[in-house]
């Protein structure tokens, strides 16, 4: 492929430089189109059109391909810990052993949160939806480390600033799942690693305490792996463009929650549950839903269920497929829910109409079954991939900052009126 791509506009001839990546992705460059031109790109939703340049993360839609720094993710989900994914993505390479046990240490020593925080949970109404009240608590750490507000000081700072909200997330989930089922609150216990510490402030009840399953755990890290960073989805890129104007690390973070709550991107296996659900209460004939879903004129969507960006199949729903069979068998769960679910499952990979189109279970099918099946509620299934997700809307930001982007702000084509006078009120 040639360096620059030619643009004709009324007679005239434009290069754009081409730009190609290190996976042989390629884009032409329209840095200064609007200055030599006069003429802009447009491209709701932003399909055909990248924001940035990123080291982070590479995945191929079309071969199903996701790398989190070079590694692969089935290499990362079978050999590594989330609290390891967590730095690679953060910093860029492995831990060394040393790097690695320092970092763990830093981590636990800071999952306590101030006790006014309790303050602000008790605000909250027990119908609050846990990823409102999430979103809360991380703008609030604004309050609590006022040093925070500002991402230009120091890297150390910077860095603790890091580390507080990777501590702090757990404790925050949990809590907001207490808060909505009108429990009490459980302390981190920093003798357990990050997700058992996890499963036990969600879990631990008073005076009945909470045994870890490393079977429970295990699957939890492997879950929250293969979370980690997906490129410039819709709510890194939220992370990205608040970040970009200079507002704190947690105001971005919370941003990114924020728009991560949405159905149509991680709120997506909460409603995989929920479609569940609604097939059972209906008698559990997936065949007659799987019927519902290829009739255009029915309202039925079926979610969970093909992908935005991979074109054959989602590499992490590969991966969880195996762990949810894993965690069910060896949990001993049958949940009849999760039975339509692998009726579901055999439609699509079957069903020519469901193949044909790509419409292959996704990694939020699969994660919400082992949410379910870890007895986390549904609603709470949005937080976890906030958790999930927390490394790599950090690393995210970091790179943003670090490589001193500047403040994302597209342009627009006006279609509303022209020029008009004002009409006073009496003579409309
Ligand atoms: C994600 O992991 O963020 C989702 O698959 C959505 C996406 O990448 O667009």
């Amino acid at each position: 492929m040639s360096d620059s791509a030619e643009l004709k506009i009324d007679g005239k001839t434009y290069n754009l430089p081409i730009i190609e990546g290190t996976e042989n992705e390629k884009a032409f460059d329209i840095g200064g189109l609007r200055g030599e031109t006069g003429v802009i790109t447009i491209d709701p939703g932003y399909k055909n059109t990248g924001s940035t340049k990123s080291a982070i993360t590479f995945l191929d839609g079309e071969k199903g391909i996701l790398r989190y720094r070079g590694y692969s993710i089935e290499e990362l989900a079978e050999k590594s810990s989330f609290l390891e994914v967590a730095y690679l993505l953060i910093y860029g390479e492995l831990p060394t052993k040393e790097e690695f046990t320092q970092f763990e240490y830093d981590v636990r020593y800071h999952t306590l949160v101030h006790e006014d925080i309790k303050k602000i949970l008790e605000g909250f109404p027990s119908n609050a939806h846990p990823m409102g009240v999430l979103s809360s608590l991380v703008t609030s750490l604004t309050a609590f480390y006022p040093e925070s507000l500002d991402p230009n000081r120091s890297s150390e700072a910077v860095n603790l600033s890091i580390i507080r909200i990777l501590a702090k997330m757990p404790t925050f989930a949990a809590w907001a799942y207490k808060n909505e089922i009108g429990h009490p609150v459980n302390y981190p216990d920093n003798n357990l690693d990050y997700c058992s510490n996890f499963l036990k402030m969600m879990f631990a009840l008073p005076a009945a305490g909470y045994e870890i399953d490393p079977v429970v755990s295990g699957a939890l890290d492997k879950l929250l792996i293969l979370h980690a960073d997906h490129e410039q989805n819709c709510s890194t890129s939220t992370v990205r463009i608040v970040g970009s104007s200079q507002a704190s690390l947690y105001a971005s973070l919370s941003a990114g929650i924020n728009a991560l709550w949405g159905p149509l991107h991680g709120g997506a296996n909460s409603a995989v549950i929920n479609m569940l659900e609604n097939i059972r209460k209906d008698g559990g004939d997936t065949r007659k839903w799987m019927d519902k879903a290829k009739d255009k004129n029915d309202p039925f969507r079926l979610m969970g269920f093909g992908h935005r960006v991979y074109k054959n199949f989602d590499p992490r729903a590969r991966i969880i497929k195996k762990a949810a069979d894993d965690v069910l068998e060896k949990l001993g769960i049958n949940d009849p829910v999760l039975d339509i679910a692998k009726g579901l499952e055999h439609v699509a990979l079957n069903d020519d109409y469901f193949v044909e189109r790509k419409l292959y279970p996704n990694v939020d099918f699969y994660s919400g079954i082992i949410y379910r099946a870890l007895g986390i509620p549904v609603d709470m299934f949005t937080v976890m991939f906030a958790l999930g997700r927390l490394p790599g809307w950090i690393a995210q930001w970091k790179e943003m900052r670090g490589n001193n982007e500047p403040i994302g702000r597209p342009r627009q084509v006006y279609v509303g009126e022209n020029l008009r006078p004002y009409v006073d009120l009496n003579k409309r």
